[in-house]
């Protein structure tokens, strides 16, 4: 099952993925993550990848759809993927589509989260990440047992830089304008599923799991 997660910065996408990748055995290929991850190694990608990530800008394609494409190609991501953050416009999922077609694939399910913006950005503003395993968390809504530690490895939960409400806000802008219309460009081929995002992390996973079980079962796997 091949799988994209569509929703603005805050939407809950890693929250949601990370469950989504237990319950199915799937491999998440999150692109915002692979940067991330890049950076802390001071790799030149991922200091290229900073420049844009710090004003709430896209990556530019090129590098992006190389990236992903790179990823996809690996043994694990063979028997279907979860794709977190990406496309994030057209170009990246006219790019994703002729990939999959290469080798004989398509993508299966396109789950849209919606959430409302000031919500988004309580969410962001609020939110701390493990450094350790990038177990993510929240100052109220989702507090660590122990202040700054996290529940899973014990590692220390830092604040994105990009999780400020000024860039928060750009971010969801991008959004709006790039990422949004791919719910139209999904659309037309039936298998775009609309999933309400404001509730609990648990209620949002329910909802998804029965949108993925339907799509199993209409592909006959
Ligand atoms: P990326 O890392 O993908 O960030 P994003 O899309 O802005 O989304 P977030 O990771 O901020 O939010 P999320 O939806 O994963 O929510 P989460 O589960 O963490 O991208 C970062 C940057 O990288 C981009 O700006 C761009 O520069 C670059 N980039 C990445 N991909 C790219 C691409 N394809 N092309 C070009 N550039 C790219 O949840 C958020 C918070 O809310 C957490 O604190 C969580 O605990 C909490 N929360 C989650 N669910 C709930 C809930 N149901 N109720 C209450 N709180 C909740
Ligand atoms: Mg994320
Ligand atoms: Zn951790």
């Amino acid at each position: 099952m091949n799988i994209v997660l569509l929703g603005p910065p805050g939407a809950g996408k890693g929250t949601q993925a990370e469950r989504m990748s237990d319950r199915h055995g799937l491999p998440r290929v999150a692109t915002g993550d692979i940067f991330r991850a890049a950076l802390a190694e001071g790799t030149p990608l991922g200091l290229e990848a900073k420049r844009f990530m710090d004003t709430g800008k896209l990556v530019p394609d090129e590098i992006v759809e190389g990236i992903v494409t790179g990823r996809l190609g690996d043994a694990d991501c063979r028997g279907g993927f979860i794709l977190d953050g990406f496309p994030r416009n057209t170009h990246q999922a006219e790019a994703l589509d002729r990939y999959l077609a290469s080798r004989g694939g398509e993508i299966d399910v396109i789950i849209s989260i919606a959430v409302e913006p000031e919500e988004l950005v309580r969410r962001l503003t609020g939110r701390r990440v493990c450094g350790g395993c990038g177990a993510n968390y929240h100052v109220s809504f989702n507090v660590p047992s122990r202040e700054g530690a996290c529940d899973a490895c014990g590692g220390e939960l830092y604040q994105r830089d990009d999780d400020n409400e000024g860039i928060v806000r750009s971010r969801l802008d991008v959004y709006k304008s790039s990422t949004e219309p791919l719910i139209e460009y999904y659309r037309p081929l039936g298998r775009l599923v609309s999933v309400d995002g404001s509730g609990s992390p648990d209620e949002v996973f329910t909802e998804i799991s029965g949108a993925i079980d339907a799509a199993t079962e209409r592909e006959g796997r």
